[in-house]
């Protein structure tokens, strides 16, 4: 399987002469400093998705340096290039609204500018995402690096950590237990360095699904951000990179069927994010592999989680990879692997994992198989009246009373009323009530992390730290509580989600994979027939992703990608 590199004369600029077009690109590369020499080499591109405005990457600059040394020292010449940069935290409404358009502008890029292979450096959320959909729809030769976690904050003596303690610290402020000094305190410690949340939030749990199912090397998914192995780490990948460049593996070498259900075991052994299920259900379906809401719950049931990271546990990302990292984990995990998933670097995953080490017998992060964390069924999918084309709850960090529960509806059309109207006392909420946000799926919002609504500050005020809520939007990977997401079909689609009307009772049974609307079907009908058409956006990307993109059991891709 190997390709003869084309270098620089790779996807020739058309002007109906390829002589022509050669002699242009060697005097403009003359232009940056290429001498012939240079242009013999296999090109790699570098994906640099470093912006202030995702301050996650705030290192990626040092990283792309050390990838750079590894392509030159292997023998190839690094190019460089931008992206669109999706930083969470400074993106409205979402970063999700926008992970199709960074997947689509970047396979567009990776198709149409000379490269022998690439290298996609991420971290951010749905960075890793949309670079694995870009590179499974370009598939030219590619191998994935993320930014990696922060550090760990301290706080008087407590660990702190983005964003599980983010909610969590928030919520005891609403609660009136931390004064505005105090909050302002926790503020700066909670993102103590540069590198993604490092919880087992959707960065981490996509970096480590990533070097599990052989995209990107042992150790790329969990290293710190700050660590020297981190540096290293990037010159090892640009160095495959090149071997890539000749060997010519493609990512839909390596993104198979069962790299994607190791991928799944890897979600529920770490009690990973709900985000990425929706990631790789977008991923699989690029790469022509079939993985559906059933092939998750499958998987989980049968995976108990080892992983002892917040928000599902109480450690960190560091902790786990102090302790082994993934290859620890997967060493753990081998009896129930595939292993003769292939990998980036042309060994099966079985071959890597004979030769990892199995976590220490003292530490605690990485549970053993045996004695595991918490049991199976980390990830739980659900259907009923109220979602017919499913919904997600992430039963490892819900409140076990609430797994089963019946109560009135309360309901929410759109976040300003939420905003507007959740702490009125007024409303008469109790701990009984199903919280339901609709109108924040694909098609209504963008799918914002809205899902997990916060407690009514007064019912907070009395201890109160969970209900049970209902949306057809996401969850933050770092949040926790009964939240059940993603209903398909969206309200904003016309699913049974647009019809509850406050009052409703639904019924939640989880153990079943059942949620329930309690109203007749004659009413139903009644209310079906009063809905309105909804306002499209006009024009641009929100009128084209509006228009196309498709429903949550099916990763939330565009239609026609
Ligand atoms: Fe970037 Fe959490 S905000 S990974």
């Amino acid at each position: 399987m190997t390709q003869e590199p084309q270098g620089v004369d790779g996807r020739l600029t058309q002007y109906g002469d390829a002589g022509f077009a050669r002699f242009l690109r060697r005097a403009f590369l003359a232009s940056a400093g290429w001498d012939e020499q240079d242009l013999t080499r296999p090109v790699v591109g570098i994906v640099n998705i470093a912006s202030d405005f995702t301050t996650c990457h705030r290192d990626m600059p040092q990283l792309v340096e050390h990838v750079k040394r590894g392509v030159l020292e292997d023998g190839g010449i690094p190019f460089v290039f931008p992206a669109m940069s999706l930083g969470e935290i400074l993106t409205n409404p979402t970063t999700m609204l926008f992970r199709n358009l960074m997947a689509m502008e970047l396979e567009e890029q990776l198709t149409s500018q000379p490269m022998d292979a690439v290298v996609l450096l991420g971290g951010c959320d749905k960075t890793l995402p949309a670079e694995l959909m870009a590179a499974a729809s370009a598939n030219i030769p590619s191998i994935a690096l993320v930014v990696g976690p922060m550090s760990v904050g301290n706080w008087r003596g407590e660990r702190l950590g983005a964003c599980t303690d983010c909610r969590r610290m928030w919520t005891e402020h609403r609660g009136g237990n931390l004064d505005g000094d105090e909050i302002a305190e926790v503020r700066e410690e909670l993102c103590p360095t540069a590198g993604t949340c490092m919880v087992m939030g959707t960065a981490s749990t996509m970096a480590c699904i990533a070097e599990a199912m052989g995209i990107m090397l042992p150790y790329a998914g969990s290293a710190p951000a700050v660590s020297a192995q981190r540096l290293r780490l990037g010159t090892a990948t640009g160095r495959r990179a090149v071997e890539l460049a000749h060997s010519g593996r493609r990512p839909r070498d390596v993104l198979t069927a069962a790299n994607f259900r190791n991928g799944l075991r890897v979600l529920a052994a770490v009690s990973g994010s709900t985000n990425a299920v929706l990631h790789l259900m977008a991923i699989a379906r690029r790469a022509g592999v079939p993985l559906g809401a059933d092939d998750v719950h499958d998987i989980c049931a049968q995976v108990p989680v080892l992983a002892d990271c917040k928000p599902a546990g109480s450690g960190y990302l560091p902790d786990l990879h102090r302790d082994g990292g993934v290859p620890a984990l997967l060493k753990e995990l081998e009896p129930v692997l595939e292993l003769d998933a292939p990998t980036v670097s042309g060994q099966k995953l079985g071959e890597l994992v004979s030769g990892y080490a199995p976590a220490a017998a003292d530490q605690t992060t990485i549970r053993r198989l045996d004695a595991p964390l918490k049991p199976p069924g980390a990830l739980v999918t659900i259907r009923g009246s109220l979602a017919p084309d499913g919904a997600i709850v992430k039963a490892a960090a819900a409140t076990p009373a609430l797994l089963t529960h019946e109560g009135p509806a309360y309901v929410f059309d759109s976040l300003d009323q939420l905003a507007a109207e959740l702490d009125d006392e007024s409303l008469g909420l109790t701990p009984d009530h199903v919280l339901v946000m609709r109108n924040i799926g694909p098609i209504g919002a963008g799918m914002p992390e809205a899902g997990s609504i916060p407690i009514p500050a007064y019912l907070a005020r009395r201890g109160l730290r969970d209900m049970v809520r209902i949306s057809d939007g996401r969850m933050s990977g770092t949040a926790y509580g009964t939240v059940v997401l993603h209903v398909a079909p969206e309200a904003a689609a016309g699913g049974p989600l647009a019809l509850v009307r406050t009052g409703d009772r639904i019924r939640l049974d989880v153990p079943h994979r059942t949620v329930d609307l309690l109203v007749d079907e004659a009413e139903l009908a009644r209310r079906r027939a009063e809905l309105k058409p909804r306002e499209l956006p006009q024009r641009g990307w929100r009128r084209l992703y509006a228009t196309t993109v498709t429903q949550a059991d099916t990763g939330v891709d565009l239609d026609f990608l």
